[in-house]
C-alpha cells in the first residue's frame, strides 16, 4: 500500500541506515533505485527465531536513530499540521494500537513512523505515561527490546487486525495491507463501537479509487462502506522525504461519535466475518504463522 514516490528517507547525518527503500546517488549523482533484498528469515518473531544479525543495529543505537527521527519530525511543518488536524480528535483518546509498523531497526521509513506516533501522543492532551500498544508479525528481538525499553507494550498474539475497541482507541497502520483495516472495521461494526474508532491509514478515498470495486467488496468490503460514512482528514504529505507518510489520512465517524446519528439503520446490517481467498491474502495470518511453525518442527 506505499505509492511509489521519488524522494526517499534518510537518516540524520551520522546515522547508518540499511533500508531496502533508499534512493541511492551514484558519482554522476544520478538516483537509481536499490533492488529490495529478500528477507533473510521471514517471520521470526512468530516462530520464536531471530534474524536481527547485522552487527552494529542493537537497541541503543536504533533508539538513538529513533530520538534523532523525532527531533526532526518536531522541527517540521509537516509534523505542526498534522497535529493541528488531528488534537480536537484524538484529545478524549483512552489507547493507541499500532499495527504493520514494520522492521524499524533496518527500515528508516518504519523508524519515522513509529517517531510521529509517539511525538503524536507526547503532543497530545493524554493520560500521563499512555503506552501504544505494537503488534507487527515481522517484529525481531531489535524491535521488541527498543519499545520495551521505552515504555511500550508489544503485543504478541497475530490477531489479523481484529482488535475490539471498548474505549476510544488511536490505531495507526501506516500502509498496511487494506485486510487488516477491513478486518479492524469489521470488529467494530456495531453502531456503539464504531464511535470508539480512531484510524490514522492509507487514505480511504484512494482506496476506493485506485482499486475496482469488484475487488474491493471481496477484500475490503468494510473500507468501501466505511468510505462512505467516516469522515476523511489527509495528514498533506509535505515531509521532506515523500515516501514514509504518503497517502495517509486520519478517518472517524463523526456523527455517530456526536450522538447526530445521520448513518443509515442498514448501514449495521449484513455484518459477516471477512474471509479472504488464499491467492489474495495481504495480511500475514495466523493460519501462515502455524503452518510454518508445523514445518520448522
Ligand atoms: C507494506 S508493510 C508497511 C511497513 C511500514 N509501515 C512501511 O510503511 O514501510 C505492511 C506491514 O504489515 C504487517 N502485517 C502483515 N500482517 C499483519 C498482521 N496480521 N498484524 C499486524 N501487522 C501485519 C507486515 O509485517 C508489514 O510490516
Amino acid at each position: 500500500m506505499r505509492a511509489s514516490s521519488n524522494k526517499s528517507a534518510k537518516e540524520p547525518p551520522g546515522v547508518e541506515i540499511t533500508d531496502d527503500f533508499k534512493l541511492v546517488v551514484t558519482k554522476k549523482g544520478q538516483h537509481r533505485r536499490k533492488t529490495r533484498a529478500p528477507l533473510k528469515k521471514p517471520l521470526h518473531s512468530a516462530i520464536g527465531g531471530e534474524s536481527d544479525t547485522k552487527p552494529g543495529l542493537c537497541r541503543d543505537t536504533v533508539i538513538s536513530q529513533l530520538h534523532a527521527a523525532e527531533t526532526d519530525l518536531l522541527q517540521s511543518g509537516y509534523f505542526a499540521e498534522c497535529l493541528e488536524i488531528a488534537e480536537p480528535i484524538l484529545s478524549n483518546v483512552q489507547q493507541i494500537v499500532c499495527l504493520g509498523l514494520g522492521k524499524f531497526s533496518e527500515c528508516s521509513i518504519a523508524r519515522y513512523q513509529l517517531a510521529f506516533l509517539r511525538c503524536l501522543r507526547d503532543k497530545l492532551p493524554l493520560p500521563a505515561g499512555l503506552a501504544a500498544q505494537f503488534f507487527d508479525p515481522l517484529f525481531g528481538r531489535t524491535e521488541v527490546e527498543v519499545l520495551q525499553t521505552l515504555g511500550e507494550t508489544v503485543l504478541t498474539e497475530n490477531v489479523e487486525g481484529k482488535y475490539s475497541a471498548d474505549c476510544r482507541t488511536l490505531f495507526y497502520l501506516p500502509h498496511c495491507p487494506k485486510q487488516l483495516v477491513n478486518n479492524l472495521l469489521w470488529k467494530n461494526w456495531q453502531r456503539q463501537q464504531i464511535a470508539n474508532l480512531v484510524l490514522i491509514c492509507n487514505s480511504f478515498a484512494s482506496v476506493v479509487n485506485n482499486h475496482p470495486h469488484r475487488l474491493l467488496s471481496r477484500n475490503a468490503g468494510y473500507i468501501l462502506r466505511a468510505a462512505d460514512v467516516f469522515k476523511e482528514f489527509p495528514l498533506r504529505n509535505t515531509f521532506r522525504f515523500s515516501d514514509i507518510f504518503n497517502d495517509t489520512s486520519l478517518h472517524y465517524l463523526a456523527s455517530v461519535s456526536t450522538g447526530k446519528e445521520e448513518v443509515p439503520a442498514t448501514l449495521w446490517e449484513n455484518c459477516e466475518e471477512p474471509t479472504y481467498e488464499e491467492d489474495d491474502l495481504e495480511l500475514v495470518s495466523q493460519q501462515l504463522i502455524e503452518r510454518l511453525v508445523v514445518d520448522l518442527n
